[in-house]
Order: C-alpha cells, then structure tokens, then sequence
C-alpha cells in the first residue's frame, strides 16, 4: 500500500518538475524574444552616440541623439576595393558577419590590423554642419588589440587626412592600461593630426614615449600599455592604406574638397 503511494508521489513529483521546465523554457523564450527590438534599439543608438562623437557633435545633440544622427549624418555604403559609392543597404549592413563570410570577404595581403578576413564593404558616414556642407568623414576600424579585435570609427575633415577624432566603441582591453584609449584626455591628443605623409602614404603612429612637438603624424602611446598602441597604429595604418580605405580616399579626395559627396 504505502509503495503504492510512493510511485504516486514520484510522478506526480517528475510532472511537477516537469511542468516547472517547461514554465521557465517557455518564460526565458518569450522574454529573449521581446527583448531583441530593445536590445537591437540599444546597440543602434550606441553606434550612432559614437558616430556622432566621432563627428565633433556629441555635446550639441545632448539627449537628442536619434534626431541629431538623423539631420546631420548620412551613411553611404562602398566597395573597398575600388573606393566607389554602391547601392546597398546601409541598415542592414554587419561587418562582423561579412568579415566572416568568404564570398563577402577577402583575406588581407598584408594583414597587419591581424583580422584574418576583411568585409569587401563597408558603410561610411558623412556628416554635415549647420550650413548643409560636409564636415566630418567617420570611417569605422576594427584590428587586434593585446586580448581581441577592437572596433571604433575615425572622424577626418573634408580632406580626407586631418583627423578630428578617433573613437573606440568596442573592446577587451585592459582598464587602465589599453582601455586608455576611451580615456578624454587620450582622445584629446588626436585632433588636428595628419595620417597621410606628402606621399600620401598613412604613417600616422602612436609614438613610446610621446610624440616630438609639432609631429603631426605621431600621438602618446599608452604608458604601460605597449601591445595595445601598437595595435592602434597598425589597425590606422591598416584602415587608412590600400587594403582599407585607401582606394575610396584617393578616388573621392578632390570630389570631397569641392563639397560634392552627399
Ligand atoms: C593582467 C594584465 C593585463 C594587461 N593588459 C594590457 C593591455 O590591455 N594592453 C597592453 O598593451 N598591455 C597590457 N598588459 C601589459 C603587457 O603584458 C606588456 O607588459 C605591456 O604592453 C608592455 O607595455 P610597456 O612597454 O609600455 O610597459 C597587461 C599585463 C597584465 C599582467
């Protein structure tokens, strides 16, 4: 008799731990599910606060970035291996997977920036002022930093090498070592540089040490933090040169000085 309630209590112990899964299964579901738009908005409005800061415009939007994004920055997509403007859909566009995909990517010549692939496409931004004139190009990067890829945007004048900005959004790096490079005074030491040297080679370099006076093609390495710098100046190096945006800066440089890229 009592082995009789026994089993009794067992299953109806197994449904009931049973029904319980399936109340969680079906709870932590129903809320990844609902919170993917959220988290999607987030990661929208995080780029853009970036893109925005790379850009100079970051204090004047105030709580208003969505509205400011949306007045002054245009996103364009482009071939990196000639440089032109195509059609495509900027929106939807995802580095890190194309990166990944073999037909939607090629692997580096040199592959100083240690990517491994490199998307064929990228999307640009270009942002504009008061007065309707480009102002600020924002070219997102991506290289290796001493723990992992690192990815961020550079912020260039119309001519295509004086920097107003470079902006890391995305990275592993140690806090206090090569997490300086979110540091406001780091980011301070950036505007007004040079990447490109007469010959229009991308020789802008984080110099150990500190950079001379009146170098504008060096900036501070991260004291302590040597790997991370280095992989800050050949990530620039990498993005600004032949296999990153070289093509798309040479092809559009006079075409951008004349205001003529919207
Ligand atoms: C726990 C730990 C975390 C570190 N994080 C970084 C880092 O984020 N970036 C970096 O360049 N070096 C980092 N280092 C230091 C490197 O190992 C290396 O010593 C340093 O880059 C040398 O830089 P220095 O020549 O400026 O001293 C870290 C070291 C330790 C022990």
């Amino acid at each position: 008799m009592s082995d009789t309630k026994n089993k009794e209590t067992f299953g109806k112990t197994v449904i009931f731990v049973f029904i319980i899964c399936l109340v969680c299964a079906a709870l932590v579901s129903i809320s990844a599910v609902g919170l993917k738009p959220l988290q999607q908005a987030n990661k929208l409005l995080d780029k853009q606060t970036k893109i925005l800061e790379a850009s100079g415009l970051l204090e004047k939007a105030g709580s208003d970035i969505v509205g400011t994004y949306g007045k002054f920055v245009t996103a364009k997509m482009i071939d990196l291996k000639t440089g032109s403007i195509i059609d495509g859909n900027t929106d939807m566009f995802d580095e890190r997977s194309d990166s990944r995909d073999a037909n939607k990517s090629t692997k580096p010549e040199n592959d100083m920036a240690g990517l491994s692939r490199r998307a064929d496409r990228a999307v640009i931004y270009l942002v504009k002022n008061d007065a309707g004139q480009l102002d600020t190009i924002v070219l997102p990067i991506v290289g290796s930093g001493l723990w992992d890829l690192m990815y961020g945007f550079v912020g260039l004048a119309p001519d295509l090498n004086t920097v107003r900005s470079v902006v890391y959004s995305d990275l592993k790096e140690t806090p206090g070592l090569g997490a300086e490079v979110l540091n406001p005074k780091w980011k301070a030491l950036w505007p007004g540089k040079k990447m490109y040297n007469e010959q229009g080679e991308p020789v802008i370099k984080l110099v150990k040490g500190g950079a001379k006076k009146g170098d504008v093609h060096g900036v501070d390495a991260l004291s302590g933090a040597t790997l991370t710098s280095n992989g800050v100046t050949k990530t620039l190096q990498f993005w600004l040169g032949d296999e990153g945006y070289g093509p798309f800066v040479k092809v559009n440089r006079e075409q951008i000085r004349n205001g003529g890229l919207n």
